[in-house]
């Protein structure tokens, strides 16, 4: 079968090529896989492991697909999704259903780390890294993933700030992308005042929801947050989100930088103020199970609160072997469609 595979390490390998996995367990047919940061690094050389004993990559983790056969508990035809990393197999937090906090590194992921991903027509996953996905998200489907992510990390902040008495009553939300968008709407959703800083000039999608858009080069006018979101992957935005904190305020770090750079911090924002302020700066990745099932009843509610916002947010769908286009597409979520 074709799939998008990658040689790791290797910028411009990605191509479609014939495969042959074997894989056990519960037979899905890929419906669309959604295309993100993660990829572009990989397909750039900069991330990713072949399995071992490998030399290629099969990409792809943000995944929707239909059973294609009864068994495991599922039944022909039901729309899933599956979770992305799988346990190291030695460490506490994996044995405790927490590989998103894996004490070893030596966790897997599908399409990024030791194990194919979902850029291909048919795949056999582990019955238990399933998750159902009811047929009106079947449009939305790879917004799933992202979305675990988003929930896992506003779950961490929200475990974070309540070590003491406080409200999130202001949150400011740093980009505007496919997670920037969904934590906003998470955030929303649940009625917190929201700030979304891009440097896109607008977002339908944020303003739906209430949030205000503004350019990142207004954040200084912006007042004090008691979260902070950052979700474009610049660490300099990082930097600038510490002063806006306000007492017991918690910022977290969810989009990557990679880039090699010095990035100046405000002496006395991070020797006095976080200190006597009591604010937290964490980063966040991946999601554990729960996460993921909070992820789909969540979008749901996104779904019926805001009619179309997320449905438009999934911009691009291209075929398999349209991958470039894709991976270079900045107006939302890309998609590449194995079938129909
Ligand atoms: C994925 C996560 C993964 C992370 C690091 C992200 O793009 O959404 O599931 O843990 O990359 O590999």
């Amino acid at each position: 079968m074709n799939a998008l595979v990658v040689e790791p390490g290797h910028a411009g390998s990605a191509c479609i090529t014939d495969v042959s996995i074997r894989e056990e367990g519960v037979p899905v047919r890929v419906l669309e896989v959604g295309v993100c940061g993660t990829d572009r690094e990989i397909t750039h050389g900069l991330f990713g492991v072949a399995p071992d004993g490998e030399d290629r990559l099969v990409l792809g983790h943000e995944m929707i697909g239909v059973v294609e056969r009864d068994g495991h508990g599922f039944a022909r035809g039901d729309l899933v999704t599956a979770t992305v990393r799988r346990s190291c197999g030695r460490c506490p937090a994996c044995a405790q259903g927490s590989p998103d906090g894996c004490l070893t590194g030596d966790y897997l992921e599908r399409g990024i780390t030791r194990l194919h991903g979902f850029a291909r027509e048919l795949v056999g996953e582990d019955p238990a890294q399933l998750v159902a996905v009811p047929f009106e998200l079947r449009e939305i489907g790879v917004l799933v993933e992202p979305a675990a992510d988003c929930v896992r990390a506003l779950r961490h902040a929200s475990a974070i700030g309540g070590r003491l008495p406080r409200e999130v009553r202001r949150a400011l939300v740093t980009g505007a992308g496919t997670i920037g968008t969904i934590v906003t709407c998470l955030l929303r959703l649940d009625g917190v005042e929201v700030v979304t800083a891009s440097l896109e000039p607008s977002s339908p999608v944020v303003e739906a929801t209430g949030a205000e858009y503004v350019a990142t080069t207004r954040l200084s006018e912006l007042g004090r947050f008691d979260l902070v979101v950052e979700c474009a992957g610049d660490a300099h935005l990082t930097a600038a989100a510490l002063r806006l904190l306000d007492r017991s305020g918690v910022a977290c770090i969810l989009g990557i930088d990679g880039r090699d750079q010095t990035v100046p911090v405000d002496g006395r924002t991070l020797g006095v103020d976080f200190v006597l302020e009591n604010r937290v700066l964490f980063g966040s990745v991946n999601a554990r199970r729960g996460d993921w099932d909070a992820a789909v009843s969540t979008l749901d509610s996104v779904r019926r609160r805001w009619p179309g916002a997320l449905e438009s947010l999934v911009a691009l769908r291209v075929p398999l072997d349209r991958f470039d286009e894709a991976l270079a597409f900045r107006g939302g979520k890309a998609a590449l469609v194995l079938s129909e």
